[in-house]
């Protein structure tokens, strides 16, 4: 009865673009075990496990501290707030990122002023900076910080930007939300600015199981406020506000959690780039496959190819007919977006962002993508880009 009648359509088995089930079947008991040991004592808000992840995280990165908290985004914000970032100033930032990135330059009553990226990194252009500072300067602002983003799991060019921040008198903030464990000329993400902001978002390279964050930094004075501002702004004494903060502390059961898969992730990042490597092999003469500049490494929190606009629609058909989800980071960059159009753009434009807008789209990526599925979107891909 159950049966399949014979010319019925088989569809094939989709290949997950994130397999987050597969990796929960790995840690299977650990992380039961590792929840259930904050279930059983109670301390919900900065248990033990905060503690130790931070150290554990701190060590990891090779920075000397790690402050942890409710989100990616908080950590961006959190940073900027201590800095006194605010009305007035401008903050130089790429346009072709997650929103997050320009809305805590908004949140904090700054102005973001978007530059254009590097073609083959994804990256901020570092004399699309150097423009944009001007541009900021030409309109009667403040340039204060610039946030680098480290897109798709990849550094930016930070000794270019680092050396421009420099000379200008800028904080650098890098948004490394997508790139935690990478590295850039030996160095790890987390030691490349005076501060990084992470995400554990689940999808992210390393994910918790719900909202998480961190902020990364050598510099003991900034933990001191970035600990305040994480409890309302909080002194020596619970009910003693110093500053005006927020509440984002990030859970002890996440905390718990991202101690068990932190075990693993140095296993999946490796993983991560033999898929990478199958890939670029694969379909590098059917597709622009990423660039990663030498002494560089990436987490590949996205492997993401680039197209002739007019092909995207239907590649991104033809995959899902064969069961291969892809996605597209990101069709609008912030500067097209409704709450981000009215800031300013470098006053040369950024061409290269809105051409990548028409051009990107991503591939299944993920630790426990084994090498038949690798080999099922490889041929996929070739089958609906082949002339
Ligand atoms: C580049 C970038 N910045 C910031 C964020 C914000 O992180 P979260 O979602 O944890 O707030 C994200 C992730 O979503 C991101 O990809």
């Amino acid at each position: 009865m159950n049966q399949r009648p014979m010319n019925q359509h088989m569809r094939p088995e989709p290949v997950p673009f994130i397999d987050l089930a597969a990796q929960r079947r790995r840690l299977g008991k650990s992380i039961d075990e590792a929840v259930s040991r904050v279930l059983a004592h109670c301390q919900f808000i900065n248990g033990p496990e905060v503690t130790a992840l931070e150290a554990a995280l701190a060590e990891f990165s090779g920075a000397r501290h790690v402050v942890s908290c409710a989100s990616g985004t908080d950590a961006l914000l959190m940073v900027l707030m201590a800095k006194n970032v605010g009305p007035g100033d401008a903050v130089l930032c790429p346009s072709f990122t997650f929103c997050a990135t320009g809305e805590v330059v908004a949140l904090v009553g700054a102005t973001p002023v978007f530059v254009d990226v590097d073609e083959a990194t994804f990256n901020m252009d570092v004399n699309s900076l150097k423009r944009g500072i001007a541009t900021a300067r030409q309109r009667g602002l403040k340039p204060r910080a610039v946030i680098p983003v480290d897109l798709f799991g990849q550094s930016a060019d930070h000794d270019a930007i680092g050396a421009v921040a420099e000379a200008e008198g800028l904080f650098v903030l890098d948004d490394a939300a997508q790139a935690f464990g990478a590295t850039y000329k030996g160095r790890n993400i987390g030691t490349l600015a005076p501060a990084t902001a992470t995400s554990f978002f689940p999808a992210k390279p390393l994910g918790c199981y719900g909202d998480g964050g961190a902020v990364i930094t050598d510099d003991p004075a900034l933990v001191e406020i970035l600990k305040s501002l994480r409890v309302h702004g909080q002194g020596a004494d619970k009910y003693d506000s110093v500053r005006v903060g927020m509440t984002s502390r990030l859970d002890t059961v996440q905390a718990a959690v991202l101690i068990e898969k932190l075990k693993i992730f140095a296993d999946e990042i490796a993983a991560r780039n033999e898929v990478a490597r199958r890939y670029a092999e694969g379909v590098n003469d059917v597709a622009v496959v990423p660039a990663v500049p030498d002494g560089l490494t990436s987490v590949w929190a996205q492997y993401t190819i680039r197209l002739k606009p007019a092909a995207r629609e239907g590649f991104a058909a033809a995959l899902k007919a064969q069961g291969i989800p892809t996605a597209i980071y990101y069709p609008k960059p912030l500067h097209r977006l409704e709450a981000y159009r009215r800031f300013p753009v470098v006053d040369n434009g950024i061409p290269v962002t809105d051409q990548l807008a028409e051009e990107v789209i991503s591939l299944p990526m993920h630790a426990y993508l084994d090498a038949a599925a690798q080999d099922r979107v490889i041929e996929a891909v070739r089958a609906a880009l082949k002339p």
